[in-house]
């Protein structure tokens, strides 16, 4: 391309997924700049030289949060954009907005310190989930079955001096079958659908899930479009169960991974992704 547009990826490490993201780029001939999260200064004055777009695909949710907001300060356009990636990377406000638009959504309690924690949890009830409110790959999440688990729980919490886990999430537990659903959206598309199996009741495929092809029906498409509209569109991965009374959205992630979603489906996650971005780079 000799109009001068160029593709940022603002990456942490190169993982399967950002090396199928530079060959789905080159292969259309789009230049990429691989901007490292761990090496770039943003400073407040517009640098002569910036991509015409940035996708976002750093590990770390601060880190994208001030990006996103830094490129966006210098007027280039971020997928996904700040006010999304703020949204989805946290689940307190994901959840406040899945219940502000009326999406499915497991019940949730918020507590803000250890003392209002075991309330928190007494009002869900047992079994519950307690999770960081930022976080992925399932970790650091705990299931308590009763009164004598969650307060050993909240004492290693307690002792624990990261901020993260002075704020208590905690959501009921729901009677899934051993798998949970992950579809991803790039825009106003579906572009694929699994289902992710596990004997843990933490089905991520990080955590080695096995992974097989889920059909989109109407309903999924229908649910998963409304959950990632209701974050502010863009990218957006959303995991669903398939509780007793129906299909409930418990997370939409801004960054996801899908090696296992693409080795499952065949579909061309990369390539959707990289069109979506050059898009919105020319809008
Ligand atoms: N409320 C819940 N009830 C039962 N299982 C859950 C619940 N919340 C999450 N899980 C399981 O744990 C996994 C990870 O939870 P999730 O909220 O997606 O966090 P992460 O950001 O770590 O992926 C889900 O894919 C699902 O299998
Ligand atoms: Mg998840």
């Amino acid at each position: 391309m000799s109009d001068g547009f160029s593709l940022g990826i603002f990456y942490t490490i190169v993982r399967p997924e950002e090396k199928a993201l530079f060959a789905a780029a080159e292969a259309r001939g789009i230049p990429v700049e691989r901007i490292d999260d761990g090496e770039t200064t943003f400073g407040l004055d517009r640098p002569a030289h910036l991509p015409s777009v940035v996708l976002n695909r750093s590990v770390s949710h601060t880190r994208s949060l001030y990006a996103t907001r830094c490129f966006a300060h210098y007027g280039v356009p971020t997928v996904n954009a700040p006010e999304v990636v703020e949204v989805a990377g946290d689940k307190i406000l994901s959840s406040l907005r899945l219940a502000e638009r009326g999406v499915p959504t497991p019940r949730t309690v918020i507590a803000l310190s250890p003392e209002a924690a075991m309330r928190a949890i007494e009002q869900i009830g047992y079994p519950a989930v307690l999770k960081p409110a930022v976080g992925s790959w399932g970790r650091l999440m705990a299931k308590v079955d009763d009164a004598e688990e969650a307060e050993q729980i909240l004492e290693h919490k307690a002792a624990l001096t990261s901020p993260l886990h002075s704020v208590i999430y905690v959501q009921e537990y729901v009677r899934k079958p051993d798998r949970d659903l992950r579809v991803f959206v790039v825009g106003d598309e579906v572009v694929a659908a699994m289902y992710r199996r596990s004997a843990d009741w933490r089905t991520n495929a990080a955590r080695g899930a096995s992974t097989e092809p889920a059909p989109v029906t109407d309903e999924l498409r229908e649910l998963s479009l409304r959950a990632a509209a209701a974050m502010g569109g863009g990218i957006l991965a959303v995991d669903l169960m398939e509780a007793p009374d129906g299909l409930t959205v418990h997370e939409v992630n801004p960054t996801p991974e899908f090696k296992a979603l693409a080795g499952a489906t065949g579909a061309d996650v990369a390539g959707k992704v990289i069109e979506y971005t050059v898009a919105v780079g020319r809008r």
